[in-house]
């Protein structure tokens, strides 16, 4: 049995494990995480092992970026299994700390964030989930100090937002961002797909096939007012309600009027049943 990375749950052990880490200037890499770990994870670790000497994997699950009305209570926690996984990948570290630990009474400092994070994308439909993405993933790159942070794509604006927020507070760590890891059937992987009924994982890909033949409608030189209205009622035929279906450039996050306003990333989130996906993809 590979053995388990160390584990640690307090502030002054994790400076110690640091220390340890940081032991002859070895580089550090922090996969920032809430835990209930998929091949999307791993693929994260795996890139993480590739940039850096020792690996940092966190996992909290961060109520300040769910609303009341969200899925904090219910969201899977799966403990024992995502320590197996990452001791299956040799990860050094894993930072779990508490809510106390990570807010203790009195907290009352938040990161505000602006440019991408008010692109009306997802902050359109949680506004409050950029200052508790931002807040947490700031504290975690004070408390870790990591050379580099791995994001994955499909959460697109937090990775651009995460980005903007290292570089505007000259955190000194590299935020890179790693292509969204999708099942055969390409719907992308995520710890809430949990959440679908049998019917509706059937139904799920459709949101992917839809994006991928916008896409190839783009490219191939379609207008895209006209291109984006199909995609979004392909989307609507498979069973989904929709919050947005956007073209957008793909590093500023405004919108766009046609495709020679590149590079272009086509943005949805939409919701079948109660489950809420969101999903992108290049042009
Ligand atoms: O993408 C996530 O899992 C979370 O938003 C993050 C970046 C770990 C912050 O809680």
């Amino acid at each position: 049995m590979p053995r388990s990375p160390m584990i640690v749950r307090t502030l002054p052990a994790l400076r110690r494990a640091l220390d340890g880490l940081r032991a002859k200037k070895a580089t550090v890499a922090l996969v920032p995480t809430m835990g209930a770990l998929h091949d999307g994870h791993v693929s994260l670790v795996r890139l993480a092992k590739r940039r850096a000497a020792k690996v940092v994997v966190s996992i909290f699950v961060n109520p300040t970026q769910f609303a009341p009305t969200e899925d904090f209570g219910s969201y899977p926690r799966t403990w024992k299994a995502d320590v197996a996984r990452l001791a299956a990948e040799k990860v050094d570290l894993i930072w779990n700390p508490d809510v106390r630990t990570m807010y203790p009474a009195g907290f009352a400092t938040k990161i505000l964030t602006e440019g991408p994070a008010t692109a009306g994308l997802e902050d359109r439909f949680r506004p409050h989930f950029f200052a508790g993405v931002a807040t947490v993933v700031g504290k975690l790159f004070t408390q870790c100090r990591p050379d580099v942070a791995l994001f994955g794509e499909k959460d697109f604006q937090q990775l651009r937002v995460v980005a903007q927020m290292a570089r505007d507070l000259d955190l000194g760590v590299r935020v890179i961002g790693a292509q969204t890891v999708r099942e055969r059937d390409g719907l992308a992987m995520s710890s809430r797909n949990v959440y679908l009924s049998p019917e509706q994982r059937r139904a799920a890909p459709a949101l992917y096939g839809a994006m991928k033949e916008t896409a190839k409608r783009l490219r191939g030189g379609d207008d895209l007012e006209a291109a984006m209205a199909a995609g979004a009622e392909l989307i609507i035929a498979a069973g989904f309600a929709l919050d947005y279906f956007e073209a957008r450039h793909a590093q500023t996050l405004a919108p766009v009027k046609s495709t020679k306003d590149g590079p272009i990333r086509l943005l949805v989130a939409a919701k079948i049943g109660n489950t809420r996906l969101i999903d992108n993809v290049g042009v």
